[in-house]
């Protein structure tokens, strides 16, 4: 059977939890890379040898350099920084896309095959600046977040009615910030929608703490975010594409059309197989539900304008100067 091979580009949190995780679960052969000189080796070398004890054979290689990514299948960009006090979203927003940037050109140069999916936050103008530097088809390119929100939402739930995570399915859409849209009609317990179940008022509750689940994290934890369920949620993704198991799941994909947005990088339903992105499910919403979802769209289209400026004045920063001409001697 062909081994396949993962790039996890970030060794931070999430980065190296989902390295462990593709390991242990002997999915796939995985390098770890990171800025920070040896911190992709030394997660890896402890990963390393954590298998004889829980009996794994996949390799996994940690580097500070791209060349050992070379022909990956799969890359997982997880770098970048997190809001530190003071700094304005703009800001953060400018520091992740040059980290994005500059991590994709990486990708492009050593996996020109590749299927890149992004955690980097904020995540769903990150997609746009990897899909731009790249070139890459959108089917090649997208988001993880979706998972993530539709799980906190399911363990919300399963709290809520004292029942296992395993009978509910929930549905939310949208950017992956406060402007997510849990649909209730469409998330089921057992198949029985939740309206059925909750009051209008618990429902608001839950969808409400779903909205906030990042931030509630943060809040607990002082340092650093969530890493625990947003690896688990990269796992799904990347089971899904190597087994090619056509999977509907919610990931940022590039709308064209869909949903009647045009241009975006948003969470929507996707049908994921070997390919990537095959197909984005356009389910039919109730009108409040797709206000929501074009609103969410709209905050997402101010970031990407503001990611775009970002980008054009860098382009001209590095760009040669054009010479004066030098004055006539005489
Ligand atoms: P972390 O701070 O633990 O790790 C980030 C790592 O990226 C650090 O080790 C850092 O050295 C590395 N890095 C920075 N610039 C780099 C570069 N140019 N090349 C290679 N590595 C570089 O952060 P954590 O918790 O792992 O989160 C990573 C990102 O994922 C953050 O932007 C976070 O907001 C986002 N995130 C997104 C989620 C989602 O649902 N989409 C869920 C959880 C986190
Ligand atoms: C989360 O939702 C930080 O985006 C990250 O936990």
């Amino acid at each position: 059977m062909r081994r396949f091979k993962t790039t996890v580009v970030g060794a931070g949190n999430v980065g190296s939890t989902l390295a462990q995780r593709l390991v242990e679960k002997q999915l796939t052969d995985v390098v770890l890379i990171d800025r920070v000189t040896d911190r992709g080796e030394g997660k890896t070398l402890d990963l390393l040898q954590s298998a004889p004890i829980l009996g794994f054979d996949t390799k996994i290689i940690g580097a500070d350099d791209y060349g050992p990514t070379e022909g990956s299948d799969i890359v997982v960009i997880t770098a970048g920084f997190p809001r530190k006090p003071g700094m304005s979203r703009d800001d953060l927003l400018k520091t992740n896309m040059e980290v994005v940037q500059e991590v994709t050109e990486n990708i492009v140069r050593h996996s020109p095959e590749a299927i890149i999916i992004v955690v980097t936050n904020p995540l769903d103008a990150m997609c746009h600046v990897v899909k731009k530097v790249s070139g890459f088809p959108k089917n090649r390119v997208f988001g993880m977040a979706g998972i993530l929100d539709t799980a906190r939402f399911r363990t919300f739930i399963a709290m809520e009615l004292n029942v296992s995570v395993d009978n509910i399915h929930a549905f939310v859409l949208g950017g992956h910030g406060d402007t997510m849209v849990p649909v209730p009609r469409y998330s089921t317990v057992a198949g029985i929608p939740i309206p059925e179940l909750l009051s209008q008022d618990r429902i608001d509750a839950l969808v409400e703490r779903t909205r906030n689940g990042g931030a509630e994290i943060v809040a607990l934890l002082k340092t650093g975010s969530a890493y625990y369920a947003p690896s688990a949620a990269t796992v799904e993704m990347i089971e899904a594409i190597m087994v090619d198991k056509k999977k509907i799941l919610p990931c940022s994909a590039l709308c064209e059309g869909e949903y009647s947005i045009d241009g975006v990088f948003v969470g929507v339903p996707c049908k994921l197989g070997k390919d990537g992105i095959e197909e984005i499910v356009d389910v039919r919403l109730a009108n409040p539900e797709l206000a929501a979802l074009h609103r969410s769209a709209e905050l997402v289209r101010e970031q990407i304008v503001t990611v775009d400026r970002f980008m054009a004045e860098a382009a001209a920063a590095k760009a040669p100067k054009k010479k004066e001409p030098s004055p006539a001697k005489g």
